[in-house]
């Protein structure tokens, strides 16, 4: 695939993969992108999963014939792009591997490679040339890994972005890139809202026309909207209007007022509204969905003396990835001692800029005349 005059793909897909990083289902696949940058002095640009060595190893050579790569840059040391640095070395003893000290560092730790003199260290800001191209190094730190680094090519304005602006899904798959991008986003990168907003703030300095991540497509101009994205969901901020509703219900009683508060909120002109089943969709994307959403309303029991373990479980992920910003309200039931409102308000004590609704539902056991007036009361507040 070509990328630009000088760029090319040598990436593979992965239809075999179960679980992403051990834990994200990826029914479309995973993409481990891979450039080559022609030049005077030929540059490859990461590596990939340690299942398509031979695959990668092959693309290069279709794209260089005889010729052979000077450099390889590593811009990030997780095994899904780092896996086949040993391949690579082998195949090129003559190359010199490009990263900063850290990655080398995690580098030794992972695969113990003793690099002899191909090795050269940049610093975060530095210029290398191959010839007609300038390769800048931005160091990226924490998106999303400590030695990230970004590239910046300022002759074909391209920015390899490492994890950044990437997304789930083989690119053998036809799919909008919102959606995994942003599950992909807020399930990998989530925590670190500050890091990529001043990993933001140093691509705006730069003119980039297209950028190339290590997963999901290559995007050309305009860049808007990916930007934006980035922008929203880094900032925590609100990306779509309406409610999101996550429950969990045991006998279907919990389930019944969750039902009864969406139709209310859509009888009150909600834009949109995102339930839930805790237990039964993908846990990644009810993740997704929190932060997409400004307004949030967590459903669940009392069980165990705590709440239902999904919803533990679901709160647990929001918090260890910073969630703020939000207004929450609460739907509670327990059967003689209910206290899964205060549980949940206590587990999300430390997020920030939480505005908590006045008017929250106390269910004992089934929906009563009396909850469905909560309800309502509740719907009216959010919308
Ligand atoms: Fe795609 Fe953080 O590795």
């Amino acid at each position: 695939m070509v990328i630009t005059d000088d760029i090319r793909y040598v990436g593979v897909n992965d239809h075999q993969i179960d679980l992403f990083e051990g834990q994200y289902i990826v029914p479309n696949g995973m993409a481990y992108n891979s450039y080559v940058i022609l030049d005077e002095k030929i540059t490859v640009m990461d590596t990939v999963d340690v299942h398509f060595t031979d695959e990668w190893l092959g693309n290069i050579k279709n794209v260089l014939g005889d010729k052979k790569p000077d450099y390889l840059v590593v811009q990030h040391v997780e095994p899904d792009h780092s896996a086949s640095i040993s391949a690579f070395v082998n195949e090129y003893p003559e190359a010199v591997v490009v990263a900063n000290a850290k990655a080398f560092e995690m580098i030794n730790n992972f695969y113990r490679i003793d690099f002899g003199d191909k090795k050269l260290v940049v610093k975060d800001g530095e210029e290398f040339s191959t010839g007609a191209h300038t390769l800048k190094f931005v160091f990226a730190i924490m998106v999303h890994w400590p030695e990230v680094m970004f590239t910046y090519d300022s002759k074909d304005k391209v920015l390899f972005s490492a994890d950044a602006f990437g997304k789930f899904g083989a690119l053998d798959v036809d799919e909008e890139w919102d959606c995994e991008a942003r599950r992909y986003y807020i399930g990998i990168v989530g925590k670190f809202g500050m890091q990529v907003q001043n990993v933001l703030k140093k691509a705006a300095e730069l003119d980039i026309q297209t950028i190339c991540p290590l997963h999901g497509p290559v995007l050309k101009a305009p860049l808007e909207h990916y930007l934006a994205q980035y922008n929203t969901w880094s900032s925590y901020g609100v990306e779509s209007e309406g409610v999101m509703i996550a429950y969990t219900s045991v006998y279907g009683n919990t389930k019944k007022a969750v039902e009864i508060l969406a139709k209310e909120l859509e009888d009150l002109g909600c834009p949109k509204v995102a339930v839930n089943d805790l237990a039964r969709e993908d846990m990644a994307e009810c993740v997704e969905d929190a932060f997409r959403y400004g307004k949030i309303v967590l459903a669940t029991t009392t069980y165990n003396g705590s709440i239902f373990p999904f919803m533990r479980e679901f709160i647990e992920h929001l918090t260890e990835r910073n969630f703020q910003k939000k207004t929450i309200g609460l739907i509670e039931n327990g059967s003689w001692g209910p206290m899964a409102a205060k549980i949940m308000k206590d587990k999300l004590a430390n997020s920030k800029d939480i505005t908590w609704t006045e008017n929250n539902v106390r269910i004992l056991s089934s929906v009563s005349d009396e909850n469905i007036e909560q309800i309502k009361a509740l719907a009216k507040e959010l919308v």
